[in-house]
């Protein structure tokens, strides 16, 4: 498929925006979201600004000519993200600094194709590079442990809340990182907090996708 991967520039930003909205439009999530248009294009703007990580901002491309129902062109076209931020497991008496990622998107016309998969390996071998001792988020449990995720538990780390379950997954990539979290609490960017954000995200939507909303 000829899929790459690299570092999200600022040009790419709206097409990038594009992509998150329209892979998150599918109507289980509208759904479930109940905010109105699916948000995390709103999430990706934001992590730019605060928390998210320019260095694991990933974008990948695939030859023009490859993409069903391409008109035109001989160039590379993004069709797929994902972006990673700052967080942290919280113990009674230490604060271990983690990796979250999210949102993964691929264009819809594009997915079961490889390109998530590239994304995430991508982004776990430049992780490593760079450093980072461990990563966890929350995600669909039935895609993420062929990458070698696993349920939180196993570390016995809880969201913030104190739960743990399927959807909530992590993976060392220092060995041995997560054992000082021991009985920590998980905590995020407060971006992922729907409640919170609810009313910015409708002025985002309305401000720039007003047109197709
Ligand atoms: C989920 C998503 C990122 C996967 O990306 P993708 O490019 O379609 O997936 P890939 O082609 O890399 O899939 C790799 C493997 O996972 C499997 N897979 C893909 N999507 C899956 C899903 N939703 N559930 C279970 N398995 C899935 C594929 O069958 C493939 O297996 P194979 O290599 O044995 O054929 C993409 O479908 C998407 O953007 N979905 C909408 C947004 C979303 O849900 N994001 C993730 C939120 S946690």
């Amino acid at each position: 498929m000829n899929i790459s991967v690299r570092i999200e520039q600022e040009k790419d930003y709206r097409i990038v925006e594009e992509i998150t909205r329209a892979a998150f439009s599918y109507p289980e999530r509208i759904e479930r979201g109940g905010i109105g248009c699916p948000y995390e294009h709103w999430m990706v703007h934001e992590l730019r600004k605060r928390d998210g990580i320019p260095a694991l901002s990933l974008v990948a491309e695939m030859d023009e000519m490859q993409l069903q129902g391409s008109q035109s062109g001989f160039g590379r076209r993004i069709v797929g993200h994902i972006i990673c931020s700052k967080a942290e497991v919280r113990t009674i008496d230490n604060v271990i600094p983690v990796l979250n990622f999210g949102p993964l998107s691929v264009l819809p016309a594009c997915q079961r194709k490889g390109i998530g998969k590239a994304l995430i390996r991508n982004m776990i071998a430049k992780a490593s590079e760079q450093g980072y001792g461990a990563i966890l988020f929350f995600g669909r449990p039935e895609y993420y442990p062929q990458f070698g995720f696993k349920e939180a538990s196993a570390w016995q780390i809880t969201d913030s809340n104190g739960y743990h379950y399927p959807a909530f997954m992590g993976m060392e990539l220092v060995p041995g990182y997560l054992s000082c979290a021991k009985g920590g609490k998980y905590y995020q960017s407060n971006i992922y907090d729907d409640d919170l954000n609810r009313d910015k995200v409708r002025d985002f939507e309305k401000l720039y996708f007003a047109s197709d909303c």
